[in-house]
């Protein structure tokens, strides 16, 4: 979880939705995904989260532990872009749906946090080093995923993320899935392309990969090959400063001071951006680049504006991480978070081209 734009813009949902088979729904809350999952006894309503590696609970709604619960002594700490919390480290078991069941997963139990008003705590996707350090006992905590692996409840150590655009301002529909391990081929198009984890840190550290960026039809550049993340609890694609100033440019958008958003007087002149993954190119397609207007009141913004979901990183380009892949960008894609194989996998969907604004 990285930088938090509209950290406000958090909803309830108001129905717990429990999933069957290793499929499990994720809905919206406008600027990330939220599944709800059991833990110990109790049910909780959790943020989906690639870009952290620690599965906690406690915010919102009390830890209720499960008979096998077990208080490791340990406590926990993690900071967000956007928050935090602390408390302590139980064992315990985690159920995503009826055939998804892990015993003995390690979870935070909050005692106190920051920035999470509305949920329970998180889901963390990330590779399991991202908890390094977290916890008073050291070392890496793994994830929920590692240890469905493990257990032998999933075939292959990973997870799948569909996401479609929203078609209205309802917080709470369902809006995807998270597959575990294995690809869910009726939730994309075309192939999966697979690129290896970067080697260019801080990115490496995270669902990183190597990508550039070209904008229009005359694909001038906006970002050369460079690493950056994919992380989808970050709601906007960032881009290093230099390139967001390039594709400021190349749209002719203004800052908005009330949404903190770029804006453009009219959709005519806006174009697509590409991004390439080796040979690979995906479009973000214009309408992709709009924030949903449905939602532009939400964020303080004029019913009618055109404000973009490209912001800026807020450093210069090298320095390792140099693009955010964020939530309203992967509602257009289907990415595999592959830990076993050390690999993102991206691909089209049938929502890719879809014109929602
Ligand atoms: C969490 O963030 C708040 C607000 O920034 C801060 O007051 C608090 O000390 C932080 N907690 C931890 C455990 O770092």
């Amino acid at each position: 979880m990285m930088l938090q734009s509209f950290a406000t813009a958090i909803f309830m949902i108001s129905a717990a939705i429990q999933a069957s088979g290793v499929t499990v729904p994720i809905t919206d809350a406008l600027v990330h995904g939220l599944v709800t999952i059991n833990v110990g006894a109790g049910n909780y309503m959790l943020i989906v989260d690639s870009g952290s590696a620690n599965t906690w609970v406690g915010a919102k709604t009390p830890y209720q532990p499960g008979p096998n619960s077990k208080d490791t002594g340990e406590t926990v700490t993690v900071h967000y872009g956007s928050g935090n919390f602390s408390g302590k480290v139980f064992l315990d078991n985690v159920d995503l749906s009826s055939e998804l069941v892990v015993s003995g997963q390690s979870i935070g139990v909050a005692k106190t946090s920051t920035g999470f008003n509305d949920v329970d705590g998180v889901l963390g996707l990330g590779p399991s080093d991202l908890s390094s350090g977290t916890t008073s006992g050291g070392g890496v905590v793994p994830t929920v995923t590692e240890n469905l692996f493990t257990e032998g409840a999933i075939n292959s150590n990973l997870v799948a993320i569909s996401l479609e655009p929203s078609t209205s301002t309802h917080e709470g529909e369902i809006i995807g899935e998270i597959s575990f391990g294995e690809v869910d081929s009726s939730k994309y198009t075309g192939d999966i392309n697979y690129t290896p984890i970067t080697l260019t840190s801080p990115a490496s550290t995270f669902w990183g990969l190597d990508a550039s960026f070209q904008y229009g039809a005359s694909r001038a550049n906006v970002l050369s090959t460079t690493a950056g993340i994919i992380d989808h609890t970050t709601s906007l694609l960032l881009l290093a400063t230099d390139a967001f100033k390039d594709f400021q440019k190349l749209t002719g958008a203004t800052p908005d001071t009330n949404t903190g958003l770029l804006k453009v007087p009219s959709t005519e002149t806006l174009e697509s951006l590409f991004f390439q993954v080796k040979e690979v190119t995906y479009e973000i397609t214009a309408n992709a680049l709009i924030w949903p207007r449905a939602l532009n009141s939400i964020i303080g913004g004029e019913a009618a504006g055109i404000y973009l979901v490209v912001g800026d990183h807020g450093s210069p380009s090298g320095s390792g991480l140099d693009f955010v892949i964020g939530y309203s960008i992967l509602r257009r894609f289907y990415t595999v978070l592959d830990t076993g194989n050390h690999r993102i996998g991206i691909a089209t969907t049938p929502h890719t081209h879809d014109t929602t604004n």
